[in-house]
């Protein structure tokens, strides 16, 4: 299996520091925020793993993770040249995706917890395609899946403004090969983005979609806002200072994976 990490985007939200620095270089507590992410990969066990970024800031990612053989790893760059969408990470990384299944990792999502570790040893050779859900208190900020009561996925939509349910779509995803193939089909949204969520539309309209709620005991953390930036950092030293573990170490990742 190949990973991407998809790193592009302007990061308005985090103006005017973003207007010097990709959001993912930032700092979550005391490591730049793409480890964590990285770290995750790792711990998945996949090795090939695609960076992709603006055409303006893929230099400083080149400085600070090089060709990933420090982690025992291989690193691959490219460029994202605007904005469109998370689906087209797939359309970029075709060649580097060949015919392997694939795993998209945010740049800006960061997860921990025992239970998750142990569920992303299961993930490496999907069937369709395979995405996490998580409970949240403002939903309307993601893609949000909604159940039936056997806790099969009915609908998955993106930003609704009256979701069906309080699960999130986590910025993890796994598919087999037809990825390549779905992002090329599926049309721009009205925000003119290729939305991952039109993707995991198809895997369900296909029936090929398993949805896996993550344990409650799991954190999910995305880092896209001043507040969440905070929080996440706040969570990180307090656990790491508290259990000597580190979180986000891609190091440690490729040490145990
Ligand atoms: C993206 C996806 C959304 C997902 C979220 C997870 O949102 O479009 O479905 O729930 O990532 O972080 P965005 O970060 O583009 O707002």
């Amino acid at each position: 299996m190949k990973g991407i990490i998809l790193a592009g985007g302007t990061g308005t939200r985090l103006y005017p520091i973003t207007q010097g620095i990709s959001k993912q270089l930032m700092p979550i507590y005391d490591k730049p925020m793409i480890y964590y992410p990285l770290s995750t990969l790792i711990q998945a066990g996949i090795s090939d793993i695609l960076i992709i970024t603006t055409p303006e800031d893929q230099g400083a990612f080149r400085r600070l993770l090089g060709d990933g053989s420090q982690f025992g790893i291989r690193l691959a760059y490219a460029v994202q040249q605007r904005p469109e969408g998370l689906a087209q990470a797939f359309i970029i990384g075709a060649d580097f995706i060949g015919d392997s299944s694939v795993a998209l990792a945010l740049g800006d999502n960061i997860f921990h917890g025992s239970q998750f570790s142990a569920s992303l040893g299961q993930c490496r050779d999907p069937q369709g395609g395979i995405v996490f859900a998580y409970e949240v208190s403002d939903p309307s900020r993601y893609g949000v899946v909604a159940f039936d009561e056997s806790g099969q996925a009915l609908s998955i939509v993106e930003k609704p403004q009256q979701p069906q349910s309080n699960f999130a779509v986590v910025g993890l995803y796994f598919y087999d090969n037809s990825v390549v193939d779905i992002a090329r089909t599926i049309t721009p949204s009205t925000r003119g983005e290729l939305e991952i969520t039109s993707v995991n539309e198809a895997y369900l309209r296909r029936g090929k979609l398993q949805v896996q709620k993550l344990a409650r005991g799991d954190v999910w953390l995305d880092t896209g806002t001043f507040d969440s930036m905070s929080e996440a950092s706040s969570y990180v030293e307090v656990l790491q200072k508290r259990t000597g573990i580190i979180i986000g170490s891609p190091e440690a990742a490729a040490y145990q994976s």
